[in-house]
């Protein structure tokens, strides 16, 4: 009876190192979540800069931020299938809406950061590398 019990427990511990070894195994297993980081910078002449950011599908509306002179604005979010968010940006009557991270924005901005700002004559992004700001949009009416 004694020798029976020993066993059950022996297969216990046993059974639970198992699930401890194939958990750990199984998140270790788990591909890194990589993110990706845009910021807006608000360099307008003493104007509000209205910035909004969706996705489609799946659709995702991070809302309208308001940002003062000087103020910035920082989202991220986990790189994937289907994930390319499209900001509308404008001042006044004046705006202008691009896709905020493709393929060659994301090279041009050298890494998982993107810095965009946006000033009187439109918007510029960051190159990390560089660390020089390069004219990309007008403002359109
Ligand atoms: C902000 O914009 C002005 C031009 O309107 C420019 O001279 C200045 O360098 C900009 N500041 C930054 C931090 O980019």
């Amino acid at each position: 009876m004694e020798m029976k019990r020993m066993g059950m427990a022996k297969l216990y511990c046993f059974a639970l190192v198992l699930v401890f070894a194939f958990g750990l195994s199984s998140s270790s297993r788990v591909p890194r979540e990589r993110k990706h980081y845009v910021k807006f910078i608000n360099n307008l002449s003493n104007k509000v800069l209205n910035v909004n950011c969706k996705n489609e599908k799946p659709y995702i509306d991070l809302t309208l931020h308001i940002l003062l002179p000087k103020e910035e604005y920082e989202f991220n979010y986990i790189v994937g299938r289907g994930m390319a968010f499209r900001c509308d940006l404008r001042h006044g009557s004046t705006s202008k809406a691009f896709l905020v991270s493709d393929r060659a924005i994301k090279r041009e901005c050298g890494r998982n950061h993107c810095i965009w700002k946006a000033q009187d004559d439109g918007v510029y992004l960051l190159n990390r590398k560089t660390n020089q700001y390069t004219f990309k949009f007008g403002w359109e009416n």
